[in-house]
């Protein structure tokens, strides 16, 4: 394997670059500024405005309910913090199904308005005409296949997808997202060896969202890995620190420092002297 490229703004080709040199491409969830400006400064590649935003930052059961005009905002954020790093952003539930016309439209006001670098939809073959008039007008896409969770209630929860004989199907929607002009496909819970069979047989990268080690890049929610989120940490996840436990215990400390007068100090206060000429 080569050595990894110094790269000053990652662009598409840096994904399909990387996937034939057999470097990983590191990928992670962001909703605003100040956590991309991090994760951007730490050398990820690749930020994707998740729809996921309206579990983990709306307080939301599913992904359905969030909006376009929530996502945009959010994802205008994320752009404006990062120097480095591939801003991605997920076209909601709703905005790109009816028609090619409208998953344009949709792309569009992404790019235009939140000035991100590329869109990310879900499903396989079913949305391969969609993808299709997205890349033909210069968009980027970012595919998302195998557990789709805007389809939760019509796959029945949280259901590992490509097992056995669904395995054909995993395929063939790889094969219609990449025919369709995907840059990249994220392979989201299925089988290890069945996400290793379908990198093998892609030419563009697939990013692995609990696919197992096989795969071109990792993506994972971000409040999930360092301990922010709430409820259950599926089980690809793993948790690289507990923010929630390091926040609750500074700010218990800060409401014990009111209540004790401990704070402010005077060195925390303003005097009554003129300001300094
Ligand atoms: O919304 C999201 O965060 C996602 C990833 C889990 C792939 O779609």
């Amino acid at each position: 394997m080569t050595e990894q490229p110094v790269v000053r703004r990652v662009r598409t080709r840096h994904f399909a670059r990387a996937k034939a040199a057999g470097h990983k491409i590191t990928a992670l969830t962001a909703y605003d500024a100040p956590a991309a400006r991090i994760f951007d400064q730490a050398g990820i590649d690749l930020l994707l405005v998740g729809d996921s935003a309206a579990n983990v930052v709306l307080g939301y059961e599913t992904t359905l309910p969030i909006t376009t005009d929530e996502l945009i905002t959010m994802s205008r954020a994320v752009a404006r913090a990062v120097e480095r790093a591939f801003v991605v952003a997920d076209l909601p539930f709703g905005s790109y199904e009816t028609s090619d016309e409208q998953a344009l439209s949709t792309a569009v006001r992404f790019m235009k308005e939140a000035d991100v670098h590329a869109v990310k939809l879900e499903g396989g073959e079913r949305v391969e005409s969609q993808i299709t008039r997205i890349t033909a007008s210069g968009i980027p896409v970012l595919a998302h296949i195998g557990y789709t969770p805007q389809s939760e209630h019509g796959l029945g929860g949280h259901v590992i997808q490509g097992r056995g004989d669904a395995e054909a199907q995993l395929l063939a929607d790889a094969r219609a997202v990449e025919r369709a002009g995907a840059f990249a496909v994220v392979l989201e819970m299925v089988p290890a060896d069945a996400a290793a069979r379908v990198t093998e047989a892609l030419s563009i990268p697939t990013i692995s969202v609990g696919a197992g080690p096989h795969c071109d890049g990792q993506l994972v929610v971000w409040t999930d890995a360092f301990g922010y989120g709430e409820g259950r940490t599926p089980k690809f996840v793993r948790r690289y620190a507990d923010l929630a436990g390091v926040l609750r215990g500074a700010v218990e400390q800060y409401a014990d420092d009111i209540r004790s007068g401990a704070f402010p100090s005077e060195a925390e206060s303003y005097d009554n002297a003129p300001p300094a000429e």
